[in-house]
């Protein structure tokens, strides 16, 4: 337990990863909600690939995709989190982890998925930082690379889960939906402006990605 602490401490950024860090609290139980709720509406015999995106900044994907992608791994689930959002990323913040290399390193074939994965604090969760900007993100999201890390990807883990940029913002969020399996879109309560959300969810509607259903943050 003592040791448990001290890791806390310091690898992790103690605010926002409340399904580690307060496994009783009421907050964990709404993330082990979300978990059930994602695991009904899978075959568990499948591995998928998932982007959590939402229509603006600030609405909480880094947070909810890293509260849900603990709370999977604490089920058991094998859980590679990809911080796909390369202009404004944020999840080696939340982990406390170094982001020289990362996903546009793997996407650029500057260094090998393997060589750029880091493994967390929680079990059977590992880290794809996102990497240094790289100039062409967009393209780099819709790239064969892009294609080919997921297959690898899907080769290790259960479930690879992509943290995107915000949809009404750049076009890589719908990109994204349109490389995975399934798509789950954060709504941030009292803040998205329901035509916001709606031209959002049109945007997604041609995405290749099952739309597995919203999740209302902060409510
Ligand atoms: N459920 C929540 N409870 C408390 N704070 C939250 C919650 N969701 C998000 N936040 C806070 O809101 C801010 C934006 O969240 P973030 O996940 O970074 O948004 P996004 O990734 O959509 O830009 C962060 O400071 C985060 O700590
Ligand atoms: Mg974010």
């Amino acid at each position: 337990m003592q040791a448990m602490m001290s890791l806390f401490d310091k690898k992790l950024s103690p605010r926002n990863l409340y399904a580690y860090m307060n496994a009783g609290s009421a907050l964990s139980e709404q993330y082990r909600t979300v978990r059930t709720n994602l695991l009904f509406a899978l075959d568990k015999h499948k591995r998928y690939s998932l982007a959590v995106t939402s229509p603006e900044k600030g609405d909480g994907k880094s947070v909810t995709c890293t509260n849900l992608a603990i709370s999977l791994a604490q089920q058991g689930c094998k859980v590679l989190l990809i911080d796909a959002d390369m202009r404004n990323p944020s999840l080696h913040t939340l982990f406390n982890v170094k982001n020289t290399t990362g996903l546009s390193n793997v996407l650029n074939k500057t260094c090998r998925i393997e060589e750029a994965i880091q493994n967390t604090p929680v079990g059977r969760l590992d880290l794809l930082p996102s990497g240094p900007l790289p100039y062409n993100p967009t393209e780099l999201a819709d790239s064969q690379a892009m294609e080919n890390l997921i297959s690898l990807a899907l080769e290790e883990y259960n479930l690879v889960l992509f943290d995107t940029p915000a949809i009404n913002q750049y076009s890589d969020a719908k990109i994204l939906a349109n490389q995975c399996d399934q798509l789950i879109m954060v709504i941030k309560s009292g803040k998205t402006a329901a035509e916001k959300a709606v031209k959002a969810k049109k945007s997604l509607s041609e995405a290749k990605a099952e739309f597995l259903g919203i999740i209302l943050n902060q409510r």
